[in-house]
């Protein structure tokens, strides 16, 4: 363990993110607080409007040549969360929280490049040119490499996962990432393509008493090479 490099690195060292003028950084203390609940409130309901703003905040991580290869389905329903419950090793928490995501990574990342990138193209952001030899590269690395289409499909689900709990944590909202789960019948039971793979599930909603602190992490200096 180094000393100096964990007390430089302290996420509680306010003289090295906040300023006088900015006592705290609204981000850093989401990440700080942010942490994996196992109870929610079952009686809070959270509007379809609030959904589809934690997924268009979630859509705004990055993904490998803007692919944008994920999929969302917001289980909100009573009947389909205890559905997804079993599916989930029938942890409660999928029916307590307000809404569990079943975040899906699309393997066919290659195929759908044209589409993702059209609105960009059509704004100017993006020139054709650089769209194309996007799309050379993207044949060339996925077209037939089923292991970088699945491992693509984790990354992109897995920061669109992450990007979803920060959105929930501003929204007031306390979440869990969940792997506990049966991928095959989650594929089965909500009509998921052979494209399309579920990552992770999310669950969101309103926190209530008795949840764990936030955990400990391993000092920075087990975890840091600086070379
Ligand atoms: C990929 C992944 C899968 C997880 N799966 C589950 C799960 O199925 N059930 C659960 O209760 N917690 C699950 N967790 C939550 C972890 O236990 C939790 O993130 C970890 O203990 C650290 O705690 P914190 O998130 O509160 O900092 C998962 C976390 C991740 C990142």
């Amino acid at each position: 363990m180094n000393k100096a490099i964990d007390s430089a690195a302290s996420i509680d060292n306010k003289t090295q993110t906040n300023t006088a003028a900015t006592p705290a950084n609204p981000m850093i203390e989401l990440i700080k607080n942010r942490r994996s609940l196992n109870h929610f409130d079952p009686d809070h309901t959270m509007s379809e409007q609030e959904i589809a703003r934690l997924v268009a905040l979630a859509t705004q991580a990055p993904t490998a040549f803007n692919g944008q290869n994920w999929h969302f389905i917001a289980v909100h329903s009573d009947t389909q969360k205890a559905t997804l419950q079993q599916m989930a090793f029938d942890q409660a928490k999928v029916s307590e929280a307000s809404v569990s995501f079943i975040i899906v990574g699309r393997l066919d990342i290659h195929r759908s490049l044209a589409e993702s990138l059209q609105p960009s193209i059509a704004n100017g952001t993006l020139p054709q040119q650089v769209a194309d030899v996007w799309q050379g590269m993207a044949d060339g690395m996925y077209g037939d490499n089923p292991t970088m289409q699945r491992d693509e499909a984790m990354r992109t689900g897995s920061l669109a996962a992450m990007t979803l709990m920060m959105a929930a944590e501003s929204m007031g909202y306390g979440s869990c990432p969940m792997i506990g789960f049966d991928a095959e019948a989650i594929q089965q039971t909500f009509n998921l393509s052979a494209e399309e793979v579920p990552v992770m599930l999310v669950t969101v909603g309103r926190e209530v008493a008795g949840n764990w602190q936030k955990k400990q992490r391993r000092p920075v200096s087990e975890v840091l090479t600086l070379v």
